[in-house]
């Protein structure tokens, strides 16, 4: 859906490219405060939400501390826990879904932290509201909770939270969310987490000075205010998923029921999945082998522009024909 013509408006003002940008992000977070109702303080800004992410894991935790995760979820959580020293614990999902039983069964007083990706990449699978509840009153107290909500806007069913209701709650949530995502700025690498006072204030410490750069800071300014690109971007988004579903089914593919911009299909086995990748890479279609995720029989596939989703589906049904 490309990016915001209010923020590329922005962008191309012009600014001050030899003075430092704002160390806080303060303007930013007065208007994502603002846009979801909460204290400005309560925010911190970073360099896309990965980097939101590995704060989170070296802030609060380090060698001799373990850190959960669910076994499909988000890489760069193990990623981030042994850069900071620590041991990832990943746990068996059921369904392809973080499972909270399971979860709360491998916290011990060494946990410092569980990561929960909701919905998750590359799964798009997600938890309640309840079922996040449940996680937090039954993980220790001492374990921070991080709900990540990359794909937060994508979501609308009545039974999700976005995690913020939940750390407005508890002391020991955070919540992060991208611009990366449905206000496609990933190039300008910018993201935030709500947290409670505490939690923001160690974070604010262990934080490079001006981890945000202007460009970034300004055109998130501005991509808030422009509605009409989110609502659009939800429209299409809620009408060509189904869609690629909805064909790939027909093909008598598997589909893993997910509630984010992707659609993820499980082909045969590896070998099938590598092909089909190959396949869609010749014909210029860029899909993703998420192997690496434990799931070497699936592709994950963005939903893309209407001729583009056309395109992928004939694309996959030909090649399942030949
Ligand atoms: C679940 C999830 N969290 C966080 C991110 C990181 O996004 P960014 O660093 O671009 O804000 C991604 C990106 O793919 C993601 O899928």
């Amino acid at each position: 859906m490309g990016t915001s013509s209010k923020a590329l408006k922005e962008l191309k003002k012009g600014f001050s490219t030899s003075r430092y940008p704002d160390g806080s992000s303060y303007a930013l977070r007065e208007a994502l405060a603002k846009q979801h109702n909460i204290n400005v303080n309560n925010i911190i800004c970073g360099n896309g939400s990965d980097e939101v992410l590995s704060l989170f894991a070296h802030c609060f935790s380090g060698p001799g501390d373990e850190v959960l995760y669910s076994k499909h979820g988000f890489l760069v959580y193990p990623i981030s826990i042994k850069a900071a020293g620590s041991k990832p614990i990943s746990v068996p999902e059921k369904n392809y879904k973080a499972d909270v039983n399971a979860i709360i069964k491998k916290a011990s007083r060494k946990t410092k932290i569980c990561f929960i990706a909701n919905p998750n990449n590359p799964t798009g699978t997600y938890l309640t509201r309840n079922e996040l509840i449940k996680l937090r009153e039954k993980l220790p107290k001492k374990c921070l909770l991080v709900i990540d909500s990359a794909y937060a806007e994508y979501v609308e069913e009545n039974d999700y939270s976005d995690g913020i209701d939940i750390a407005k709650k508890y002391n020991n949530v955070a919540t992060t969310r991208t611009f990366s995502k449905i206000y496609g700025l990933a190039s300008l690498r910018i993201g935030w987490a709500y947290s409670s006072k505490e939690i923001i204030e160690l974070m604010n410490r262990v934080r490079l000075p001006f981890n945000v750069n202007t460009l970034a800071q300004k055109a998130a300014i501005e991509a808030i205010k422009d509605k009409k690109f989110l609502d659009k971007a939800k429209v299409h988004n809620k009408k060509w998923k189904p869609f690629i579903e909805n064909k790939l089914k027909k093909m008598g593919l598997q589909i893993v029921p997910g509630v984010a911009n992707f659609v993820l299909v499980k082909l045969k086995d590896e070998k099938q999945a590598n092909a089909c990748y190959s396949h869609l890479e010749k014909n210029k279609i860029f899909v993703r082998k998420i192997a690496e995720y434990g799931l070497p029989s699936f592709l994950r596939i963005t939903v893309g522009l209407k001729n583009e989703n056309i395109a992928l589906c004939k694309s996959i049904f030909n090649f399942l024909n030949k």
